[in-house]
């Protein structure tokens, strides 16, 4: 199956090969064949088969875009989205003055050993069809409120039902059996957990929680050697509540990412630029935590790959809205719109060594959002505002919002020809 997307007002690409940091195309169409981006240009090429393309030959399917903005999947890299129950009196006290401490966790572990399989799948079902409405194609989820061997091995069974991107995350917090014992613990995270979940290939990665109230720097490292040993990649919880070493433990260890990443100095910046380890910024958890917003300028100054992903969980922030998060990048972290979009689609990609994903061009998955905008920064220019029109992966229309503003109001002006208006798809 051959389609072609064309009448794109705006395409953003993150084609490293083309100027700018989104790369972006005006009056744009791209060609995907089989799932995969195979070619892009510009949308005065049409019908492919003529001029500058005489090998594409032309394509089964037309989406027109009629003139809006389309940009790539996000890459949501951070998620804790196996759990019960949920914490809004938690958040109502911090918003009127309590701090959050890592303290909250055992709600949710208790939650969610007394669920049943189907109650998490079915909550896990329902925020993944919320994030992908809302234009989130690729999604890491972490396991972590369990803290048992059986609890941990069964959340990454059911995630992994859903996503390739799995995370054992058994060193969330200490489970209330090990209060008085951490290391036991922790040698069970090692000696039992890793070794199963690698032999069971039920994950990719393997997380820890840095932080006064979790993991000490030396459990953390422990674990994290563990786990690269066991042919695991790595990441860390790293200076979210405070200004520990954990930024430069990412780096030294060779982590994949070091997320949260809220208090960092210079000496952490120079350390993850030169590993280079992703820093995944997450602006709805310090909005959720009433936490400082870092400065974005000081990370992308020092040469560090930045990611945004939401960081989805019912406690330090329940936000699984990607746009949510590029707009407060935007208007509190200082990120530039562009800086904000790319952190959040080629940079979620990096953050999770991915090569085939975050991008529109050749090669890349056909994973796209048409916006109800006729621009991308629309999603920092209008925040709150439902604007992600329709979402595809690998080629196919995945989900449909009702887009009342731009995409229909462009109906009339921009539709070429021979469409059919319901669906703005034709067969050919
Ligand atoms: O990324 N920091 C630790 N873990 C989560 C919060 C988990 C929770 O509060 O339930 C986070 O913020
Ligand atoms: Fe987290």
């Amino acid at each position: 199956m051959r389609t072609l997307v064309t009448d794109i007002g705006e395409l953003v690409t993150n084609d490293p090969a083309r100027p700018g940091l989104l790369g972006t195309v005006a009056d744009a169409a791209f060609l995907i064949d089989d799932g995969r981006v195979a070619w892009v240009g510009s949308s005065a090429d049409r019908n492919l088969g003529d001029q500058s393309n005489p090998d594409l030959g032309p394509a089964d399917q037309i989406v027109s875009a009629r003139g809006a903005a389309v940009i790539p999947g996000f890459v949501d890299s951070h998620n804790h989205l196996l759990f019960a129950g949920e914490r809004s009196a938690e958040f109502a006290a911090r918003m009127a003055g309590e701090s959050y401490s890592a303290g909250g966790i055992a709600t949710t572990v208790a939650a969610t050993r007394a669920a049943s399989d189907a109650e998490l799948e079915a909550n896990l079902r329902a925020l993944l069809a919320q994030a992908l409405h809302s234009g989130t194609t690729t999604v890491e989820i972490k396991s972590g409120y369990g803290l048992t061997v059986a609890d941990e091995l069964r959340a990454l069974r059911i995630a992994a039902r859903h996503t390739s991107e799995t995370t054992l995350m058994a060193a969330h917090v200490l489970p209330p059996e090990y209060r008085d014992n951490p290391d036991a613990y922790v040698d069970l995270v090692i000696e039992e957990m890793i070794p199963a979940v690698a032999a069971q290939s039920l994950a990719r990665w393997v997380d820890v929680f840095c932080e006064e109230g979790a993991f000490t720097e030396a459990q953390t490292e422990r674990i994290v050697t563990a786990a690269g040993a066991a042919g695991l990649l790595t990441r860390i919880h790293a200076n979210q509540l405070t200004a520990g070493g954990a930024l430069r433990l990412a780096a030294r260890l060779g982590c994949a990412s070091a997320d949260h990443a809220t208090f960092a100095s210079a000496e952490d910046l120079r350390a993850l630029a030169a590993a280079g380890t992703v820093a995944t910024l997450l602006p709805a958890i310090e909005f959720s935590t009433r936490q400082p917003y870092p400065d974005a300028r000081r990370y992308y100054a020092a040469g560090v790959d930045v990611a945004i992903a939401s960081d989805t969980n019912p406690g330090s922030g329940f936000s699984n809205s990607i746009p949510f998060s590029i707009a407060l990048a935007v208007r509190d972290m200082r990120f530039t719109v562009e800086q904000a979009i790319h952190a959040a689609t080629a940079g979620g990609a990096k953050a999770l060594r991915r090569t085939d994903v975050g991008g529109i061009f050749p090669g890349q998955r056909a994973d796209f959002s048409i916006l109800d905008a006729p621009g991308y920064r629309y999603l920092a220019y209008r925040p709150g505002v439902a604007q992600i029109a329709r979402v595809y992966r690998g080629g196919e229309q995945v989900a449909e919002n009702p887009a009342p503003y731009y995409f229909d109001r462009t109906a009339d002006r921009r539709d070429r020809t021979d469409h059919a208006p319901q669906n703005h798809e034709e067969t050919r």
